[in-house]
């Protein structure tokens, strides 16, 4: 008979991984033995995405190459191209990209290849596609035109212009690059977990995206950041406490706060926090930064909880100018270089994820024909 499961798999080691460490205690988070607070805001996102996926900070020459390569992994294949339109008006962003993904791996060349070399060039493909696909969904929707990336510009800043219609000021671009940065890995969060079973069948990487994705869009996981944004637009903002302690009484999870490793501040809500407020003051009307602010205090006086990556990234990326219900998208343009990385580490050492489960059901039931059931 197999143990007791525990609930969730809490603390259960599900892999190995050199990606990426998690210090719950202690609040701190490594990319490949890189502190986080190191990395964010020296590091631009392709940096990042090139150490989780080739293993190594890159130097100028490997920067310029990636990057070649990721402005030449843009490039869609029929496919998922003509089917944006149809897919924008009858799915929600995150329905979307789980489909647009799948689209996507039906035209790529190495589709067919798990070898190591064929899922690097998958991984750079997926990560430079994937803000083109948000993007080209939400200018579908809109009926809008959206200017072609521009191959001197950063994904961050592609983005942006691409999303808002604007051209973001450098600091917006800094600061949506941080954004990425923070977001690009986690060890055995959700939607990695899913992308790791997956591929340990020894499917492709792109199935195991499409796991990911599907994961990744629920309100417990990445999700939450549009539900905390919402959250946010519902509360009157003479009102954030008490609003906050009615929802515990009844029950109810605040959104982008608890996690299940971190049992202090998330390192990243440090950074985001920052940023936020930034913004907020930029803007000229920080309410929801300060309304964010009341809430923490709330929540962290009731049930000490602190808020996760979640949090403080809705009122970021509101102050960008990104659409709400783009918020867990955004995760997942970030997240797509963690996903990829670990799928090339599971294929590199790999054994099928297959656990085990404790029976609970009824036994020794006696059979009977269907005229006597
Ligand atoms: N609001 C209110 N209470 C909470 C919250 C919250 N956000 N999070 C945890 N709690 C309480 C639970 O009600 C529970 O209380 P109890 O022991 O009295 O029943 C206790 O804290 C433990 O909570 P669990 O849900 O069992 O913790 P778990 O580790 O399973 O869940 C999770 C972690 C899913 C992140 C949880 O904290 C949560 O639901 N948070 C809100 C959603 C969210 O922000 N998700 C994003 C997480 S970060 C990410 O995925 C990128």
């Amino acid at each position: 008979m197999a143990d007791k499961p525990t609930k969730g798999l809490a603390d259960v080691v599900a892999a190995s991984t050199a990606l990426s460490d998690i210090d719950g205690k202690a609040g701190r988070l490594f990319y490949r033995g890189y502190d986080i607070h190191d990395l964010a805001g020296r590091t631009t996102f392709e940096e990042t995405a090139h150490l989780l996926q080739h293993g190594s900070l890159p130097s100028r020459d490997q920067l310029a190459a990636y990057g070649a390569e990721l402005v030449r992994g843009r490039a869609l294949g029929g496919l998922v191209a003509s089917n944006i339109p149809e897919i924008a008006a009858k799915q929600e962003p995150m329905e979307a990209l789980r489909t647009l993904v799948s689209l996507a791996g039906a035209d790529d060349p190495d589709k067919d290849s798990n070898a190591a070399d064929a899922n690097l060039r998958k991984a750079a493909r997926l990560t430079a596609q994937q803000p083109l696909l948000v993007a080209l969904y939400h200018a579908a929707r809109t009926g809008a035109t959206i200017p072609d990336p521009d191959p001197e510009l950063s994904i961050a800043a592609n983005f942006l212009l691409q999303i808002t219609g604007r051209t973001p000021s450098q600091r917006e671009v800094e600061i949506f690059d941080t954004c990425l940065v923070l977001h690009a890995d986690h060890t055995m969060n959700a939607s990695t977990f899913a992308a790791r079973v997956c591929a340990a069948t020894l499917s492709d990487m792109h199935s195991a995206i499409v796991a990911a994705i599907g994961t990744l869009k629920g309100p417990l996981h990445g999700g939450a950041n549009e539900q905390v944004m919402r959250t946010l637009e519902a509360i009157d903002p003479s009102g954030v406490a008490q609003t906050v302690r009615d929802k515990l009484a009844a029950g109810e999870k605040i959104m982008g706060f608890g996690h299940r490793v971190y049992k202090t501040e998330d390192p990243r809500a440090t950074h985001l926090r920052k940023m936020s407020r930034e913004l907020g003051e930029a803007s000229g009307d920080d309410t929801y930064y300060r309304m964010s602010k009341e809430m923490e205090e709330v929540v962290f006086a009731e049930k000490g909880l602190y808020p996760n990556v979640d949090f403080y990234a809705a009122t970021v990326y509101h102050y960008l100018g990104i659409p709400t219900d783009l918020f867990t998208p955004v995760f997942s343009v970030s997240r797509m270089s963690g996903w990829t990385a670990h799928v090339i580490e599971q294929h590199a050492d790999n054994r099928l994820i297959r656990p085990d489960s404790e029976y609970i059901g009824e036994r020794d039931q006696k059979w009977k024909p269907i005229d006597e059931r």
